[in-house]
């Protein structure tokens, strides 16, 4: 049996078969990208650069000499590679263990490819085994918290914890995620809410999951 780091370290390796000469690509945040990162470093000169979804992202990039690039400037990126707390069959994905949600939803957006790199443990039949984080507006916190619970959730509130857009997070729990879109789009709506970590309408596009036999890819 490998252990989790290493499973994690061989789908983060596999995700560089798909990088071309020249690109910009966007990068999200956590550990997994963290092993994609010291991949990269390899083969740096290939690329003209990273956007990142994270001032932690950003430090190890630094620490690599990979130019970090801005997204405002960047345009459409061609790839994106990202981790995920949870993938479903569907490549919808529940994300923000690491509260860098709203960065790492925006540079999915505008990616063309979206690319997700996980290890088997974070596989599921339906999402919602762990919490749904949720980012939301630091006056706002009572309100959007009081709405959540009106509408079946359990919020928690993340202790000591502050995103890099200066905001806190939910740890919600309790959905229904049969019609995970429609709980995405849900969420939204309440005022206060900057981004939960459901990836539902901009899903991943191909998964390559580490299991003790080997990196398996999955397409939608
Ligand atoms: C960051 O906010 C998250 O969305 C991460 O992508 C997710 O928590 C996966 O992290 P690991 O790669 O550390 O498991």
């Amino acid at each position: 049996m490998k252990n989790q780091e290493d499973l994690k370290k061989a789908s983060a390796k596999a995700a560089l078969d798909y990088i071309k000469m020249g690109q910009v690509i966007g990068l999200g945040s956590g550990s997994t990208v963290n092993h994609f990162i010291t991949a990269l470093a390899s083969i740096k000169s290939k690329i003209e650069g990273v956007v990142a979804a994270s001032v932690n992202t950003e430090k190890y990039l630094k620490q690599h000499g990979i130019p970090i690039l801005n997204l405002n400037t960047a345009g459409e990126l061609a790839l994106y590679i990202d981790g995920a707390d949870e993938v479903n069959p569907q490549l919808q994905l529940i994300k923000g263990g690491g509260g860098a949600l709203t960065r790492e939803k925006i540079i999915a957006a505008a990616s063309k490819h979206f690319i997700c790199i996980a290890d088997e443990s974070k596989y599921v039949g339906l999402l919602g085994q762990g919490a749904l984080p949720i980012e939301v507006i630091p006056m706002g916190r009572s309100y959007v918290a009081r709405e959540i619970v009106k509408l079946g959730g359990f919020p928690a509130y993340r202790d000591n914890f502050l995103t890099d857009n200066g905001n806190i997070i939910l740890d919600t729990q309790n959905w229904d995620f049969t019609d995970p879109i429609r709980l995405e789009r849900l969420l939204n709506n309440i005022p206060g809410v900057v981004c939960n970590g459901l990836f539902a309408q901009r899903p991943a596009d191909t998964l390559l999951l580490a299991t003790d036999s080997g990196v398996k890819t999955t397409e939608r």
